[in-house]
């Protein structure tokens, strides 16, 4: 219930933790491959999100925590000086608008390429078992994938120690908060799901073992961020990059349980299956989540407006993230208020297309009327 005592909406406000929000809507994490062969955040980058500030809360797109962590091109990093310098720019655009802004941290694990590393370098995954799927794209055109190299078990404290640096560097650079991607089938993902982490070690086996290597990126991130400035990003219906395991109910529902200790500013789930379902059951519900986690609950994946007014007015989510609406929207927040249409979905071919076109060039609905009459 809101102060007034009516059901909260997606537009109403939202208190994060003393993290005032405009409004509930979450702009999703995305990457768009704009930061160039030299992988630093840059003023084209500050205009997109600046035009997309009207909303609760931006999430950035994934950005790599290391060299390792690679798998995707012209991403921006967040592991050297000049990277975290370049995001400045970033964050003190949103907050001259009002706005509020998280940075994705990033690791690609098995989904990546040697040729994206020094040395091709193989990519690093609980367990050797490659990614079955289409070719990646690569510096050097289209590949198929490489079955990945085990971390050993001395390295993974190497790799929360990326982590707990990245996101210092994120302090440094001007963000609100961070966000761990631990979905999708990249790392973090890929060590918590039976599916992809085969390991005998502290690691691999038990859900607790298999829990282990987020949970400890968990606490050495709070050795520089309040938890409450901590969120954390979870996947359980996703077949993405080649995800879903048998045990995905048990494993997803004891994350988030466990998750509860921190007091984290947020748990992200992809509930909706617009991405891809990996059919193994029923798929898991927020309303299943609310039962297991107590704190604030973001919902994503295929929402329109009203289902999103649904699950935050049933009190299932709190707040709803809205991914490739605000490709074409930068307006969406405006739009929803005012009942004005959407533009129509971008074409995929501008989502990575490294152009100005098609990232700072859509239209908000007051421009689009001025241009037609
Ligand atoms: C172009 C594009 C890039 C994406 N990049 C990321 C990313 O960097 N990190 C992430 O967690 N999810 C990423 N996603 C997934 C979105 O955050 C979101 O989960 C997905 O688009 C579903 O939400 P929607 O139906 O509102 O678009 C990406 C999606 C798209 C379309």
């Amino acid at each position: 219930m809101t102060a007034t005592g009516t059901s909260p909406t997606l537009l109403s406000s939202f208190n994060l933790h003393n993290l005032p929000l405009a409004n509930r809507i979450v702009m999703a994490p995305m990457t768009r491959s704009r930061a160039g062969e030299e992988m630093l955040a840059n003023a084209m980058m500050a205009e997109y999100y600046a035009q997309r500030a009207s909303t609760g809360l931006i999430v950035t797109e994934g950005t790599f925590i290391s060299d390792q962590a690679i798998g995707w091109q012209h991403v921006p990093g967040i592991y050297t000086q000049e990277q975290t310098q370049a995001w400045q720019v970033v964050t003190k655009a949103v907050h001259e608008k009002g706005g509020k802004i998280f940075l994705q941290l990033w690791h690609c694990g098995r989904a990546s390429h040697s040729s994206f590393h020094q040395d091709y370098q193989l990519p690093v995954a609980p367990s050797a078992i490659k990614l079955e799927g289409d070719s990646i794209h690569t510096p050097q055109g289209k590949q198929p994938y490489e079955t990945p190299r085990a971390l050993s078990t001395d390295e993974i404290p190497l790799v929360v120690e990326d982590y707990r640096q990245a996101a210092s560097n994120a302090k440094t650079a001007g963000f609100d908060g961070v966000e761990i991607h631990s979905a999708n089938g990249y790392l973090l993902d890929s060590f918590l799901q039976s599916k992809t982490n085969q390991r005998q070690d502290r690691y691999g086996g038990t859900l607790e073992n298999r829990y282990r290597f987020l949970k400890e990126v968990v606490e050495a991130i709070s050795q520089v961020w309040s938890t409450q400035r901590i969120g954390v990003r979870l996947s359980p219906n996703g077949v993405y990059n080649d995800m879903g395991s048998p045990d995905y109910r048990e494993t997803f529902l004891y994350v988030a349980q466990q998750l509860n200790v921190f007091d984290l500013a947020y748990l992200h789930i992809l509930d909706g299956l617009a991405f891809g379902f990996h059919e193994l059951g029923e798929p898991i519900h927020l309303s299943e989540f609310r039962t297991v986690y107590n704190g604030t609950i973001i919902g994503n994946c295929g929402y329109t407006q009203k289902d999103a007014d649904d699950r935050i007015s049933n009190g299932h989510a709190d707040l709803i993230a809205f991914g490739r609406p605000f490709i074409s929207n930068p307006d969406l927040v405006e739009r929803f208020t005012n009942g004005w249409p959407l533009n129509p979905p971008a074409e995929q071919s501008i989502w990575y297309s490294f152009e100005r076109e098609g990232y700072t060039d859509f239209p908000t609905y007051l421009e689009s009327q001025v241009k037609t009459t």
